[in-house]
């Protein structure tokens, strides 16, 4: 069965190693189908790399060939990929993705696509990189509702936020040296901003609801206002602080969704996941916890996951899988300023006294936090719960205070 790979970045390079080394142990698991690169697509040139008779500048050779059965998508961002993507889908081809961007926002419309003619177009590498987590959450885990998923799922932000942790140093010097070793772009935003964890947990939730949710309506925030003082404040309450995605099942049946900075208690499971990997906490009903854990990016990591769905798609070429959700159900995301939640609060104060007192009368039992060589004039505190439309509130009401820093109590 023929196998072309667009993009030949980090991912793509990996697939076509991957296949290209494991040919006879990847062809007993394939109901004997031998797997072959026949064409790699891409606009730069490889002189001397070893696939060089497969390159092709010409998408349109990939379409047009009946012998390719499967594309794998490894070339990032929306355009062309949609494009193309749809096509070979229309065209009857399987297609397997790395990209969560495109996942994310315009998922449904491929899914939708490949249903209509009868493909498959799978993602597992989307998300966590090479950790095996969309095919359990919905096959494996399919006897459960899934209550909640609380993940790490961004490497870059959790290198940096273990280097605050463990060696103290800033947000910029953590981020610099993730930029050395090639874990952080050049222009960071997408991971330091949220942005790249938002796209995970949006398809994870989507698979969890069986309806797309938007990224656009994830409350997201990053990490990089947090400083070494919050970092001090969390250790000094046996926690840490870490990029969480969490998704969780309200009573009313509406989903809390969010990206943000939270302060971890050591205990959970979340809290000993460090560097460049990543994690994800599920939580069923039956199940209980479940917790997955390994490398969430990386160019032999992804690659698993694209070839482990390639492997898929040969396995079910004529019965597709059902991998997907529904149409986007509209009401499902509730407004995460109504959810009750515990909040880490840092001030700036005048005078502590005075400061304390109106503190505890606005927000009743709080839990003073401390940490070596801070000034009498920094109060840093948790709170209990509160929505955070009330919490902001009760901020905003302070006369003796200014708002330092405000970081959310995670879910897990
Ligand atoms: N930039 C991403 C990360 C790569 O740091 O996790 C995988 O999506």
């Amino acid at each position: 069965m023929n196998v072309a790979v667009m993009g030949y970045g980090t991912v793509g390079s990996g697939v076509v190693e991957i296949i290209n080394t494991k040919h006879s142990y990847i062809k007993e698991r394939t109901s004997e189908e031998d797997l072959e690169v026949k064409y790699i697509l891409d606009l730069r040139d490889f002189p001397g790399d070893p696939n060089e008779g497969k390159f092709t500048k010409d998408f349109n050779d990939i379409l047009n060939d009946d012998s390719v059965k499967i594309v794998a998508e490894a070339m990032g961002g929306v355009n062309p990929a949609f494009d193309f993507t749809a096509k070979c889908l229309a065209a009857g081809k399987h297609v397997v993705t790395s990209n969560k961007e495109l996942v994310s926002t315009r998922g449904s419309e491929l899914l939708a696509i490949a249903k209509e003619h009868n493909v498959n177009y799978m993602f597992e590498a989307s998300v966590g990189g090479g950790i095996p987590l969309i095919r359990p959450l919905i096959f494996c885990l399919a006897g459960n509702e899934v209550q909640s998923i609380n993940g790490i799922l961004n490497g870059t932000t959790n290198f940096i936020l273990t280097k605050m942790i463990y060696e103290n140093l800033t947000f910029e010097e953590a981020l610099k040296i993730a930029q050395d070793n090639g874990y952080a772009e050049k222009d960071p935003t997408a991971d330091v901003e949220g942005i790249d964890a938002c796209r995970k947990i949006s398809i994870l939730s989507s698979l969890a609801s069986n309806s797309w949710i938007d990224p656009e309506k994830v409350h997201t925030e990053g990490i990089t206002h947090i400083t070494l003082e919050d970092v001090a404040y969390a250790g000094n309450c046996e926690c840490v602080i870490k990029l969480i995605s969490t998704m969780e099942k309200l009573d009313d049946g509406r989903y809390y969704i969010v990206v943000s900075p939270a302060i971890v208690s050591k205990e959970s499971q979340l809290a000993a996941i460090d560097g460049v990997f990543n994690g994800a906490l599920v939580s069923g009903d039956n199940v209980g916890d479940v917790v997955f854990y390994g490398q969430g990016a990386g160019k032999l990591a992804t690659a698993s996951a694209v070839v482990g769905d390639i492997v898929d798609c040969a396995n079910h070429d004529a019965n597709r899988r059902k991998i997907g959700w529904n149409e986007e159900n509209k009401d499902l995301v509730a407004d995460y300023r109504e959810v009750p939640n515990r909040y880490y609060i840092r001030l700036k104060v005048e005078d502590p006294d005075l400061a304390q007192n109106e503190i505890r009368s606005s927000f009743g039992d709080i839990y003073l936090l401390a940490r070596s060589g801070a000034f009498n004039t920094e109060l840093a505190f948790l709170t209990s719960e509160f929505t955070e439309n009330e919490v902001r509130e009760k901020i905003d009401g302070l006369t003796s205070a200014k708002l330092k820093s405000f970081i959310r109590v995670a879910r897990c």
